[in-house]
């Protein structure tokens, strides 16, 4: 993401935010895998959404209007030693020269300046509860000034959630956003192409997993979420991602996997035959997948509200379910009644940016919100058939999800995914090409 674009960010903050307001963003905390191991870093999405700055132990300032400078970056400070052992830092001098801030300060003086800067304004934009110690922090720094009333301080009147102005301009995706999502989407694509082509029976999903990290890191990406790799009746657990089992001829394999690639998620499902060929039964569920999710993304078009495309899903899978002879009645009577639930028990999409469950709210007020260009959403409808007495057996532990990412543009859906065949006759012809 070019420095541009981060200004640009920057300044539209600003502009929702006025002067006489201070908006304050920590950065993401260095997280323990295990005892003195530490997971690798990852900046916080909202912060590194306005700085473009990758370091832990930051806290980026923005005082619209502030005469001195509008934008400032409190960050560690340049340390040969500690930089020999975990790597360059950009200090105060590399802050303003490539990240833009107007000014810098070591992050060891924020208890100094902050409250000074926090003194002369009336509003103060924050994101409470996310990370608790930092909480703390801007109430001791605002108590610091209450206390000092007396003595003339003055302190701010109003806290405002940062994350509501925030968090709308992050769902409305830039031309170089969704170039990055393009990217991310391409990458994902490649992997999920390469893992149906070594898919065979007798091997194990996590075999299946590493070709995903492998094709994810050979292109600077990491997984966005850990990837389900679902064989058999493994796909009916939703959020299965143990990924240990052997791979069974005759069944289908499910696999949600998507990665990060500059900070940008893709995520996407394919569900294939592990032997490279569906039975009539797997075929016939699947299919009603791809109708329901083919439908579902000619619903997803600027005018529309959020929910038309799941309501798209919706319908076709029950007439689909009840033609199997899985459900019973009337289409209307089974969707009023939730009874497809039994067989599709989520939602047929999310916001994805750079969070996979990306930020946005769903509603405005008591009203699904109307999609606009600019925002994207996956399409993911599925079916999943419980292994119980009251289902036919041969359709028992069948479980099959389709997963797009789709741009809303003024020109139709423009799905980022497309790369990726989804046809059960492509993916039959594309597995037997291994
Ligand atoms: N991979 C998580 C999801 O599809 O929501
Ligand atoms: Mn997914
Ligand atoms: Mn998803």
């Amino acid at each position: 993401m070019k420095r541009t674009e981060f200004e640009r960010r920057r300044r539209q903050l600003m502009r929702m935010v006025g002067k006489g307001g201070i908006a304050i963003l920590p950065a993401a905390p260095v997280r323990m895998r295990s005892r003195d191991v530490e997971y690798r870093y990852r900046q916080d999405s909202d912060f590194y959404y306005l700085t473009g700055f990758a370091e832990p132990e930051a806290v980026a300032v923005l005082v619209p209007g502030r005469p001195q400078g509008e934008y400032l970056l409190f960050c560690r400070e340049r340390h040969p030693e500690k930089e020999l052992w975990d790597g360059r830092r950009a200090g105060q001098d590399g802050a303003v020269a490539t990240f833009g801030a107007d000014d810098a300060f070591p992050i060891d003086d924020i208890d100094d300046i902050l409250p000074g800067l926090i003194e002369g304004c009336d509003r103060v934009y924050y994101t409470m509860g996310m990370y608790s110690d930092f909480d703390s922090r801007i109430a001791d720094w605002v108590n610091s000034l209450r206390t000092g009333a007396s003595r003339g301080l003055h302190t701010p009147t109003e806290f405002v959630a940062l994350d509501h102005l925030l968090h709308d301009m992050r769902l409305y995706k830039s031309r170089s956003e969704i170039s990055a999502m393009r990217k991310s989407a391409k990458v994902a694509v490649a992997a999920h192409k390469r893992a149906m082509q070594i898919t065979r029976p007798g091997i194990h999903e996590y075999e299946v997993e590493a070709e995903f990290r492998h094709e994810f890191r050979r292109n600077s990406a990491w997984a966005s979420y850990s990837p389900i790799v679902a064989g058999g009746a493994n796909a009916c657990t939703l959020h299965y991602v143990d990924n240990g089992d052997v791979l069974n001829d005759g069944d289908l394999l499910l696999i949600d996997a998507g990665c990060e690639l500059d900070y940008y998620a893709s995520d996407i499902t394919r569900t294939f035959p592990v032997n490279g060929r569906f039975t009539p039964e797997q075929r016939a569920v699947y299919e009603i997948v791809l109708e329901a999710q083919l439908a579902a993304i000619d619903k997803t078009v600027r005018g529309n509200h959020w929910n038309d495309p799941h309501d798209a899903a919706v319908r076709i899978i029950t007439r689909g379910l009840k033609k199997l002879g899985l459900l019973e009645g009337p289409p209307a009577k089974l969707i009023r009644d939730g009874a497809y639930r039994q067989f599709y028990m989520h939602r047929t999409g999310h916001w994805l940016g750079m969070d996979v469950h990306d930020v946005g709210d769903y509603k405005v007020g008591d009203e699904w919100r109307v999609l606009e260009s600019g925002m994207v959403t996956t399409v993911e409808p599925g079916i999943y058939i419980p292994n119980k007495r009251n289902v036919p057996k041969r359709f028992r532990n069948i479980g099959v999800r389709i997963e797009d990412d789709v741009a809303i543009t003024t020109k139709g859906p423009d799905v980022l995914s497309k790369g990726l065949m989804k046809d059960p006759d492509d993916i039959e012809a594309w597995m037997a090409r291994a």
